[in-house]
């Protein structure tokens, strides 16, 4: 690899990492990148490092094109270990480097590394630091998605380093927005946006659409986006913000999303006549079975769909494992303006129907109750009520659904 020249005098200098599965947990199919940046100005100035196995890959793409013992800036955006765990490497080659970080980012950084030997200065929204040619400005972000987040926007070149934010899960040769299309296709990027949303932001839409507004009162021009994840915004920048807002209105799809386990196809055997009373309904809907699915793909589909179906088998008196794992990860992502129900087969207690809905209820989302259970194997009848029961989930999600219209 080698640097990539993203705008004049600034360039890409991360790392892809294409054989990543599992994101802390979060699986991610399709690999990712960890971006940085540096702009080669009066001083020059590295934004964000990249995961540590990757900190040779980072050092070569900088030497190819200044010696990093020139570095005279490194701007520290966010602090999580895909980000800064490769400061200590940079800063063996830039000792004299300033560190630039949010309080909250310092205060984080000195649990992983001894900072007393370093230069490390505090920064807060507003604040500006001039290069040379170019002027930094510094916007805090708390909680999008960590205390410590920041961007930093590169005011000549109308620029905006967005760290996690509108990045995407994608390990691509393509380093920008219209190349991917190029060779892929919008609906794949979108899905990518979606995907990372839905697992990592999911939980801060307030904040993102006050923080989205607070750059709109600023009135910065952007005219790209480069975050620290997947592809560059350079051909489109205004898309993703407004995918963004869109999202964080809770906008989704008239489209309805199973989600289901099974221990002997008990539960399995229900969606069927399920989805098709869905479809006969004039829904689209789309079916996933847990342990054939990552949590996180299923999570997406939800967030895509304006209704959830959750099916589950009663196991000892509760909640099948897989489905009460995908709950719990929902619940820690606080999903909102989402219409919910539930269905599941029992031998002889039932119940885990009942408890899929005091979770819903936990999560403060809409639901259609009581749900439908059956005993041991859904008989021809059964298959009937599974019918008129997604065909009721249906019209009361598209009810729902215009609410938001
Ligand atoms: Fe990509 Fe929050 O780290």
């Amino acid at each position: 690899m080698k640097a990539v020249e993203i705008k004049p005098g600034i360039y890409w200098v991360g790392a892809i990492d294409w054989a990543i599965r599992d994101f802390h947990g979060y699986v991610i199919p399709n690999g990712t990148t960890y971006n940085n940046y540096i702009i080669m100005d009066e001083q020059i100035t590295l934004l964000d490092t990249v995961k540590h196995d990757f900190s040779d890959i980072t050092i070569g793409n900088i030497k190819s094109i200044t010696d990093p013992s020139k570095i005279v800036n490194v701007i520290i955006n966010h602090i999580e270990t895909d980000h800064v765990s490769s400061i200590d490497k940079i800063m063996e080659l830039a000792p004299d480097a300033t560190i630039y970080i949010s309080d909250r980012g310092k205060k984080g950084l000195d649990r992983f590394f001894d900072l007393s030997k370093w230069n490390v200065k505090v920064v807060k929204t507003g604040d500006t630091l001039n290069i040379g040619k170019r002027t930094l400005l510094f916007l805090e972000t708390p909680m999008l998605h960590w205390p410590d987040s920041m961007m930093t926007y590169v005011k000549e070149a109308k620029l905006l380093i967005s760290q996690d934010a509108f990045g995407q899960h994608l390990a691509t040769a393509a380093r920008f927005d219209d190349e991917f299309i190029e060779c892929a296709s919008h609906a794949e990027l979108e899905d990518s946006v979606v995907d990372y949303y839905a697992n990592i932001l999911m939980p801060f839409g307030q904040l993102i659409k006050a923080k989205i507004s607070e750059l709109q009162r600023l009135g910065l021009e952007i005219d790209m986006i480069a975050p620290d994840h997947g592809i560059i915004w350079r051909k489109q920048p205004g898309r993703v913000i407004r995918m963004y807002q869109d999202m964080a209105d809770g906008k989704a799809s008239l489209r309805i999303a199973i989600i289901y386990d099974t221990m002997w196809h008990s539960t399995e055997r229900m969606t069927l006549p399920i989805m098709q009373g869905i479809k006969d309904e004039g829904v689209d809907c789309t079916v996933i079975k847990l342990r054939a699915t990552p949590g996180s793909i299923a999570v997406k589909e939800l967030w895509k769909s304006r209704g959830c179906l959750i099916g589950t088998p009663t196991l000892n008196n509760t909640i099948f494992p897989s489905v009460a794992g995908f709950l719990t990860y929902l619940r820690g992502l606080r999903p909102k303006n989402r219409i919910m129900g539930a269905f599941g087969s029992y031998g002889w207690g039932g119940g885990a129907v009942k408890e899929v809905y005091e979770e819903f209820k936990k999560m403060g989302l809409e639901t259609v109750e009581p749900g439908l259970q059956v005993v041991y194997k859904p008989s021809a009848e059964d298959e009937k009520l599974c019918y008129e029961f997604g065909r009721d989930f249906a019209r009361k999600a598209k009810e729902y659904h215009k609410k938001f219209e």
